[in-house]
Parts: C-alpha cells; structure tokens; sequence
C-alpha cells in the first residue's frame, strides 16, 4: 500500500496497508499498548482449559501474535485473518519468531479472505479475539455483527490502537503544540477517515466508543485505556515513521479539500522541515479496550 493507518493516515487506496508501513509502527505500537489490559487478558485465558486458541481479526504481518505471544499462558493456537495474501505471507515468515512464555512458538493458522461482511464462523472455538490498528476502518453494523458473535460464544475480546481522533505535533519538552492550520487539516483528515474502508461507511475515532457500547447492551465488562504513540522531537528512531505519518496526513487532507491544496502542501512542507530538525515531536492517540461477559473472571 499506499495508505497508512489503522487508520492514521491512511489515504489513497483505502483497504490496501504496505509492509513498510506495518513494520515502521510495530514498535511503536508495542510500546503504546497499555500493560494492565494485557496482563487481563492473560490472566482470564489462564483461568480456561489450554490450549488457548485467539483470532487476530486483520491481522496483517502477524504484529498483535508477536506481541502477545510472550504474555499470554502456553499453549497457543492463533487463527490469523487477513484478505492480504501478500501481508500473511510474511506472518508466516518472519524472522523474528514470535514465542510464547515458555519460549514455545505458537501454532498459527493463516486465513486469507475478507473481514466483510462479517462471518461469525471465523470466531468458532476461539477464547479471546483480538484485533490491532482495524477499528476505525469498520462500519458500525459490522461491530454491531462482531459483538453479537462474540456473546453467542462468550468470548473475551482485546482490541487495541483504535486511532481517537487525536493527533498532532509536540515541541520539544513534550508539550503540544498547534496552530489554526493543524486543526484545518486535522478536520480534513478526520472527514477522509470517515469515508467506505471497504466495511461500509467508517466508524473513524468515533469506534472505541461505540464498541463500548454495544458491548456493555450485549452484557460485557468493559475495561478501557489510552494508548498514546509518542515520537518526540529529535528521537530519531521515529524519524520514518513520522515522515510516513505527515505524508498520510497530507495526501488525506488532499483528497478532501475543495480549495485546490497548496496551502496543505506548504503545511507539510513546513511541518516536515521541523520535524526533520528535530523542533518538532509527533502524538497519535488511541484505545485500547479488554471485554468479558459478565459472570466470567477478568478485569
Ligand atoms: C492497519 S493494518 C493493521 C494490521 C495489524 N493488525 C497490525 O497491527 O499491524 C489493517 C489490516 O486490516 C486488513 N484489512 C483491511 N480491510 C480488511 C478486510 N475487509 N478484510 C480483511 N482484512 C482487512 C489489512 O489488510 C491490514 O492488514
């Protein structure tokens, strides 16, 4: 691809997610995740017969196994679901083989085939569904569609880096920083976000919550955490992964302007420039949400 995202950023081909892309913001990601919500999820696995079977819905490269595999109890069996056949390949692949706790490698199964519309089979005889960087890309009746699937079969659910709607720049101490311009092309960005991601019209940042929600009417105990990705100015080890942000941010505002564009262009421009410096740091909010049926252990 193309788009970058999870949505953040993502832009010009709305379903397609580069290797590149994914790679850059694993790291990221995995120190973004909140802990607490993790070791929840260990904790109610441990409390169920092995070997623990999870469904990564949207799985990509297999970066939610990666990190997930450590903490959680042994033995693992993963469904990995994705309808890039060229991103599953490199689940299978990857060097960096993901272990679990006890240094095993968990079985994985690679399921390549689209998310939508959504399949409840795809759920069957999984304990915990998990999904990372999907949620602003689905519609609501297709959250609505997942949730009801996983109350039939009183499953836990971790979903985790559901982009919040927030992003933006830092100066150097770490404290925000914005003009008038940011905001206008954050509006644009946030119109883009809500356009068909190919699950019908997008749920944008306006998804953590409205999973919440349905998953509290369907008889869920909901745990919530922000999940911030924080790139501070002049660390360099985030220095791709905040070109490859301002590019999205850039192409989706582009798409969505009716005033031709160069002001966006000079406003990437400038905020390139001093992002290069190292004058500026970049942040990403997000969610992450642990969910079980109420009457089951868990947080
Ligand atoms: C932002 S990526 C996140 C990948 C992975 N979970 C991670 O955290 O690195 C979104 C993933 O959803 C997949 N995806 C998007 N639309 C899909 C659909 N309709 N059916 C199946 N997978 C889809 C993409 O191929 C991509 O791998």
């Amino acid at each position: 691809m193309s788009g970058v995202g999870g949505g953040v950023g993502e832009a010009r081909d709305a379903s397609r997610f580069d290797d590149d892309w994914l790679g850059l913001r694993e790291r990221a990601d995995a120190r973004a995740r909140d802990a607490g919500l993790t070791r929840a999820a260990a904790e109610w696995l441990a409390v169920h017969e092995a070997p623990y079977t999870l469904v990564d819905l949207g799985s990509g490269t297999g970066s939610n196994m990666r990190f997930l595999a450590p903490w959680l109890p042994a033995p693992q069996r993963w469904r990995l679901v994705d309808q890039d056949a060229d991103l599953l390949v490199q689940a299978r692949a990857d060097p960096a083989v993901p272990l679990d706790h006890v240094g095993r490698e968990p079985a994985a199964e690679l399921v390549c085939r689209s998310l939508a519309p959504f399949d409840g089979k795809l759920l069957d005889g999984a304990r915990l569904v998990v999904a990372s960087a999907l949620l602003d890309l689905v519609s609501g009746d297709w959250l609505d569609a997942l949730v009801a699937a996983c109350a039939a079969r009183r499953q836990a659910l971790l979903v985790t880096l559901s982009v919040d709607g927030g992003w933006g720049f830092l100066d150097p101490d770490g404290a925000p920083v914005e003009t008038a311009t940011d905001r206008a092309v954050r509006n644009l960005f946030r119109a883009h976000q809500g356009g068909d991601k190919g699950f019908g019209a997008a749920l944008g940042p306006a998804a953590p919550e409205r999973l919440s929600q349905a998953l509290e009417r369907s008889g869920y105990r909901v745990a919530t955490a922000s999940s911030p990705w924080r790139l501070p100015a002049g660390d360099g080890r985030w220095r791709r992964l905040s070109m490859r942000l301002l590019e999205g941010w850039r192409d989706a505002a582009l798409e969505r302007d009716g005033r031709g564009g160069d002001w966006i262009r000079t406003w990437h421009a400038r905020r390139r420039e001093a992002v290069a410096a190292g004058r500026l740091g970049l942040f990403v909010g997000h969610r992450d949400l642990f969910a079980v049926p109420r009457g089951e252990m868990g947080r």
